[in-house]
């Protein structure tokens, strides 16, 4: 009794969504249980995205009298490490998610030396920094950086062994703008 139904049901063209909804380009339960489970990661990344903090910000107060050539700046003491970036031992900031950065860096050179350095991320140099031979001059440099999880930023010297930076007025700092999926 239910087969002239049945008939109808087929020998109808637009009928066809009733029996088959979802069957336009071969899509199958998995490949829509997938595409959920897609979507929700991407939900839950979205969710998770503005929630992150990271800001950082330490000053160098021991003095380094003799600079090794490559040697990182030690920014030792730290004042701000919100998302726990900055590195102390190594002296690098590490990003700990991957988005846009705004970094800054200030060296100061004592009287009657300079010192050449430079901000670099993952060692390639991406802003020098110069401290002149004049009294305590400095240099600040602020950049903005598109940083993947685990690129490194740190503040190495360039110059030579008679370098010296001064044990005021150096700082290294930063934090994120806008963490990307
Ligand atoms: C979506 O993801 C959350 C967190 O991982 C989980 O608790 C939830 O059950 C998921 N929902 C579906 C429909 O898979």
């Amino acid at each position: 009794m239910f087969l002239p139904i049945i008939l109808i049901l087929l020998s109808c063209h637009s009928c066809k969504g009733l029996l088959h909804p979802v069957n336009s380009g071969n899509i199958g339960v998995d490949d829509l249980y997938q595409m959920i489970q897609q979507q929700n990661k991407t939900i839950q990344q979205l969710l998770e995205r503005d929630t992150k903090t990271v800001g950082f910000f330490a000053r160098l107060t021991q003095r380094t009298p003799h600079l090794g050539v490559g040697q990182p700046i030690k920014f030792d003491t730290v004042i701000t490490n919100e998302g726990n970036g900055y590195d102390p031992k190594q002296s690098r900031f590490i990003a700990p998610f991957t988005g846009l950065y705004q970094l800054s860096a200030s060296v100061m050179s004592p009287t009657n030396a300079y010192v050449h350095c430079a901000i670099v991320k993952n060692g390639a140099d991406v802003s020098p920094l110069y401290g002149a031979t004049t009294d305590y001059d400095s240099d600040t440099q602020t950049i903005v950086l598109d940083l993947q999880a685990g690129d490194m930023v740190w503040v190495k010297h360039t110059g030579t062994t008679n370098e010296i930076i001064h044990n005021y007025n150096s700082y290294f700092s930063g934090f994120l703008i806008k963490q990307r999926l």
